[in-house]
């Protein structure tokens, strides 16, 4: 008898053992700030950050007379701070007297306006919700260390944020910092907004599961995988993308032209950029799609003056309207691994102003054609959006989930479960 309830006890302390030692995954609402269009999220305090999902640190402005503690010249932390110099921005990371120095110096920049600075690397917290994928279920103070910078690394930035966090894959990233303090996946679920009235879109760091109010089902469920590719020096999520499509038909675009400088995920910029020999062959075949589709004797989408920085602009009453947006060619990139990134119009199309639409795909200022120091393709936010994506920096993939039509990723229910 004593056997059994021993066995019975052991058993029952290893049920209840993974539950309760499990750590959680961390809940953030993303808000789209429609000036911007950039993303942010609280990080603590009533301070926001701006996500940018290639940036390699947290920064924000620190409060003086609160300095947190500060880390040392020497430490492995001040080292990896360091690991992805900015161009033409970054000093010697030590001073003269290295082994005294007891301040770690990191050159945060703004992703927007390419400014940088230099700030002391300090310890703070992220203070939000575990999740347990359908409800914030607890408060969590996460421990984390990120630089100080000026007021003046603000500019052009969403009114109200006072700083950055990067999600990109390097250690002192948000992504990695959560990890570790808190002993959940090094990858992050991101599901960006719309904006406006139509409320927050969803962060998870650790990882899944990921349901909507409307939708029971879980989103990280049956979802398409592409391998994240690391580019030499650059801590930003990579994709290999094979061809582009418009509609059915191919663009005149090689792989190995899409392969030269890769193609980068971006929330910094609003729309995809595209590099000259990209962009060219792209804009000609989106037109030559958008004659092509329309039906004998149909209506004809209008070419209308183009509205700065887009190429292609059209009455929007012209347009057709579906459960996607606008009845336009869809863009599909076709990737690594099968599948294919299908971007109809309301990931391709822009109201720029009233009754005019734009496609949201624009040439890169200041790259040649071919310039392998540039990326052939930055998708941009527009483009990730009502999408649920998941980047996994251990299994250093990248899985994709689109949404149905009535799903949206401001269906996320942020009240907290009793
Ligand atoms: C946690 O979730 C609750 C319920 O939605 C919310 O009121 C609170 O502000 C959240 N806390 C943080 C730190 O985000
Ligand atoms: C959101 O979650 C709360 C707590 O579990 C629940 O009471 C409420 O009904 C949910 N809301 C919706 C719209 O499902």
């Amino acid at each position: 008898m004593a056997r059994v309830l021993l066995v019975l006890a052991a058993s029952l302390v290893a049920l209840a053992w993974p539950a309760s030692c499990q750590r959680l995954p961390v809940l953030a609402p993303v808000t789209k700030d429609l000036a911007t269009s950039l993303y942010t999220l609280p990080f603590h305090d009533g301070a926001n950050l701006v996500l940018d999902i290639a940036g390699p640190l947290v920064w924000f402005t620190c409060q003086r007379g609160n300095l947190p503690a500060e880390l040392p010249c020497k430490s492995p932390t001040c080292r990896l701070a360091n690991a992805y110099p900015v161009p033409g921005c970054h000093a010697p990371g030590c001073g003269r007297h290295w082994h005294d120095d007891k301040t770690c110096t990191a050159y945060p920049y703004n992703p927007v306006t390419g400014a940088c600075a230099a700030g002391n690397l300090v310890h703070t917290r992220f203070v939000a919700n575990a999740t347990d994928g359908r409800n914030p279920v607890s408060q969590v103070n996460v421990r984390a260390v990120a630089a100080c910078a000026p007021r003046k690394l603000l500019a052009s930035l969403p009114r109200g944020s006072t700083g950055v966090a990067g999600l990109a894959g390097s250690c002192l990233a948000l992504p990695a910092q959560v990890a570790s303090t808190q002993k959940v996946a090094n990858k992050f679920l991101l599901c960006l907004p719309r904006g406006g009235a139509n409320g927050d879109g969803v962060a998870i760091f650790g990882g899944g599961p990921l349901h909507f109010w409307v939708d029971p089902s879980d989103y990280t469920q049956s979802m398409d995988y592409t391998p994240l590719v690391a580019k030499q020096g650059s801590p930003a999520h990579y994709i290999s993308v094979k061809s582009i499509s418009m509609d059915n038909s191919r663009v005149p675009v090689s792989e190995r032209a899409l392969a030269t400088g890769g193609v980068m995920l971006s929330t910094r910029v609003p729309h995809a950029l595209l590099r000259r020999d990209v962009y060219r062959p792209f804009v000609d075949a989106f037109v030559k799609a958008l004659a092509a589709q329309a039906a004998p004797g149909g209506p004809v989408a209008r070419a209308v003056r183009p509205v700065a920085p887009f190429e292609l602009c059209y009455d929007a009453q012209t347009l057709g309207n579906t459960r996607f947006g606008y009845w336009v060619p869809s863009v599909t990139l076709a990737l690594d691994g099968g599948r294919g990134w299908r971007m109809p119009g309301v990931n391709s199309m822009v109201d720029v102003e009233p009754g005019t639409a734009c496609l949201a795909f624009v040439e890169m200022k200041g790259v040649k054609a071919g310039d392998g120091r540039a990326p052939a393709v930055i998708v941009g936010g527009l483009q990730m959006e009502n999408i649920v994506l998941e980047f996994d920096m251990e299994k250093k993939r990248l899985g994709m989930r689109t949404m149905p039509y009535y799903m949206q990723c401001s269906h996320f229910n942020f009240t907290r479960s009793a």
